[in-house]
């Protein structure tokens, strides 16, 4: 776990939250912060969802450091109702879940050292910031965020977190958009990582197939490397209404011990944008 000296002097509230202590952070977090920002905003040209740079913008979100909490509040609560909190490390999945049901986006305090602008162990709070909170300005994809949360509560009723977790996993933080302009990202994973944001969109090795709920909830995912797979949407509609029934039929079949897919595995009743090569997987072997 990463050393937060401010996050370790103090103990959490019930539902896990801390305070920023925006002041407290030093002049080389506020520069770590800028220096991501700006390779990012460099890297990501042409490759991120319009509503992401929108969300940015709306928010700004860059030049002056590590945001502020007070200062990007209000601006988000009155496009969406949505909120940030800060959290110390991650949080238990009902806590976490709690938080989304409630409009409050939790986000780690600390943000990585120079000696890791790459590798991450947890999400710090460029991935949380930058990577998520800009899509939170949209009302579609803000209002899905909402219902995932509430979902949470049910999947865990029905054991189901792990099934569930799949989804968020390849669209909150793995997403790519169809648009007319070709395949952009939404996911927070990718656009808050370097390397990722590039092997996403241009490496052949990855595969690329059209969002399916009830496949994707059972495909297992990677934690450690870039995806073998990615899973785009037409539109954030198509996300938020592919969620609005019930999943109870959906668990259910889940639960017939049905073996999950692997992160590379191609069906085919799969609508392929680009079957992958994994050669960066193979080169990798993994
Ligand atoms: N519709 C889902 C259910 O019945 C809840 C959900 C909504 C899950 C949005 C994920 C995202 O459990
Ligand atoms: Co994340």
């Amino acid at each position: 776990m990463i050393h937060d000296p401010v996050i370790e002097a103090q103990t959490p509230a019930d539902d896990f939250t801390i305070k920023q202590c925006w002041g407290e952070y030093t002049d080389d977090e506020h520069a770590v912060w800028d220096e991501l920002y700006a390779r990012q905003i460099n890297i990501l040209k042409g490759r991120a969802v319009p509503e992401f740079y929108e969300g940015l913008d709306a928010l700004t979100l860059g030049g002056s450091g590590i945001p502020n909490l007070e200062a990007i509040n209000p601006k988000l609560k009155a496009l969406t109702g949505w909120e940030v909190v800060m959290v110390p490390h991650l949080v238990p999945d009902l806590v976490f879940f709690d938080h989304l049901a409630n409009r409050r986006f939790p986000a780690g305090r600390f943000i990585r050292g120079r000696h890791q602008m790459d590798y991450l162990q947890e999400p710090d709070i460029f991935h949380d910031i930058f990577g998520h909170v800009p899509m939170l300005t949209q009302p579609v994809f803000a209002n899905y965020m909402e219902a995932y949360g509430k979902g949470g509560l049910r999947a865990e009723r029905h054991g189901m977190l792990k099934q569930l977790a799949r989804l968020y996993w390849y669209t909150v933080e793995f997403g790519l958009m169809e648009t007319p302009k070709g395949l952009r990202i939404y996911g927070a994973g990718i656009v808050s990582s370097a390397g990722e944001s590039i092997f996403s969109l241009d490496d052949p090795s990855p595969n690329r197939i059209h969002f399916d709920l009830e496949r994707i909830m059972r495909t297992d995912y990677r934690i450690d490397d870039y995806q073998q797979t990615y899973f785009s949407i037409a539109s954030y509609e198509e996300l938020f209404d592919a969620t609005q029934q019930d999943f109870g039929d959906i668990y259910a079949r889940l639960k017939d011990g049905q073996p999950p897919y692997t992160p590379d595995e191609v069906l085919d009743k799969d609508m392929v944008l680009n079957q992958g090569t994994q050669a960066y997987a193979k080169s990798k072997a993994l």
